[in-house]
């Protein structure tokens, strides 16, 4: 059993978070948590925090010479710009009069946090509901990349759409026709996307979805978008059918969805499936060589909750960002009275951003399964197990069956 906490507001010291149940002698590399989280920043339409700040993961313990101790890993993120908010957000007494915040904005944290945590002020919600925390999560998932690394398992994203700019051809299609090269790794897809300013292929579309994204900061308004997370490499038999929550495509979700701002995740083809007739869209099985495989992918690579050997394919929803510079109605909770939504400084688009925490929530989520099956104290052990398991799978129906 794998698990991890975050803990930090958005301009408090620093994120943190602690990683626990990995197995000893994983190797992890400072630089490549630092690379992820680099790539949690990008994107065009970013705040200006984004800019002026740069984020590295301190690793406090658990890792010693590059290696996993199989105890408890924690993580350090600092907050750069924490002396400008010591008064505003120490945890000592209050030495200065802070203006508080009352003005809550539609489709953000706001109004809730304050209601029900009975605070005064919108400042103590915004701190924690900021997507901010999001970093403590890609430094978390980076360690549970590195470990699936090991048994081949490789994952990337790309971005299907923003502001509803959809590309001419879209790659999803290549992934449902499980039409892909023979050494084709969900990482490729990153690869390739990162180099775009809005982590998509097409140029057209790149140009298009950056001169929506200059209209809408223009007008003061946001947008979302829509991503695909995929997954390579992953074996036959994670997560179950028994059991509500062994069910790995509602593990995915769950992990997906709760990334801040993310409305909607599916599987395979997920809503697109309801339109069509059931020929047209399961995966008919197949024969390749000795082994049994699917002439499509269009379940995602998992059925009946559990994965197939094939790609695992998700898509989500980003709604748009919440903080308007143009800012819809709304009401100051110190007057009753109708006000325009606060304003502050904010992201306008953060689609990319949100395929990379989507990445490292797949990335998680797949670990936990994963450290399930095949367990082990040390890496070396879970490979045992892995490799032993591998051995027997394909030909373990035929051999059932010929009985
Ligand atoms: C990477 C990322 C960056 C975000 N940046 C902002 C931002 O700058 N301003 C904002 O209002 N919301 C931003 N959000 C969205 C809010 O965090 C989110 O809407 C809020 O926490 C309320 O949660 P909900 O949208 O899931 O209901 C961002 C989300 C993500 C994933």
């Amino acid at each position: 059993m794998i698990r991890f906490l975050t803990a930090g507001e958005s301009h408090g010291k620093a994120l943190t978070t602690i990683i626990e149940g990995f197995p000893s002698n994983l190797k992890i590399e400072n630089e490549y948590i630092n690379f992820h989280l680099k790539r949690r920043q990008m994107g065009y339409g970013r705040g200006l925090r984004m800019k002026i700040e740069t984020d590295t993961a301190e690793i406090l313990s658990g890792i010693r010479f590059q290696k996993t101790l199989g105890s408890p890993i924690s993580l350090l993120i600092k907050n750069r710009d924490w002396e400008n908010w010591v008064e505003k957000m120490t945890s000592d007494k209050q030495t200065s009069k802070i203006e508080k915040i009352t003005i809550p904005r539609p489709g953000h944290a706001d109004l809730v946090g304050v209601s029900k945590y009975n605070f005064n002020d919108i400042r103590n919600s915004i701190e924690r509901s900021s997507a901010r925390e999001t970093a403590a999560r890609v430094a978390a998932g980076s360690i549970a990349r590195k470990y699936l690394e090991v048994f081949g398992i490789s994952i990337g994203s790309f971005v299907e759409s923003i502001g509803g700019v959809y590309p001419k051809e879209n790659f999803a299609d290549k992934l449902f026709n499980n039409n892909l090269p023979n050494n084709f790794k969900g990482w490729n897809l990153s690869e390739q996307s990162d180099k775009s300013e809005v982590k998509v292929f097409d140029k057209e579309q790149e140009t298009k979805i950056i001169n929506k994204i200059k209209l809408a900061k223009k007008r003061g308004d946001t947008l979302g978008g829509t991503f695909f997370i995929v997954a390579t490499g992953v074996p036959l038999g994670l997560g179950s059918f028994v059991h509500y929550d062994t069910k790995l495509d509602a593990e995915i979700a769950h992990s997906i969805m709760s990334i801040n701002a993310v409305k909607a995740v599916s599987i395979g083809t997920g809503f697109d499936a309801a339109e069509k007739f059931g020929s047209e869209s399961h995966d008919e099985i197949i024969k390749r060589g000795d082994t049994i495989s699917r002439k499509t992918n269009r379940a995602g690579g998992i059925e009946g909750g559990t994965s197939t050997g094939l790609p695992i394919i998700v898509r989500a929803a980003m709604k748009p960002i919440a903080t308007l510079m143009s800012p819809i109605e709304t009401i100051d909770l110190k007057t009753m009275k109708s006000i325009e939504a606060r304003r502050e400084r904010s992201d306008f688009v953060a689609v990319p951003a949100c395929a990379v925490i989507g990445e490292s929530m797949l990335a998680w989520s797949l670990a936990k399964f994963f450290v399930q099956k095949f367990g082990g104290d040390s890496i070396e052990e879970t490979l045992d197990n892995y490799k032993t398991y591998l051995k027997k799978l394909p030909g373990r129906v035929k051999k059932n069956f010929s009985k």
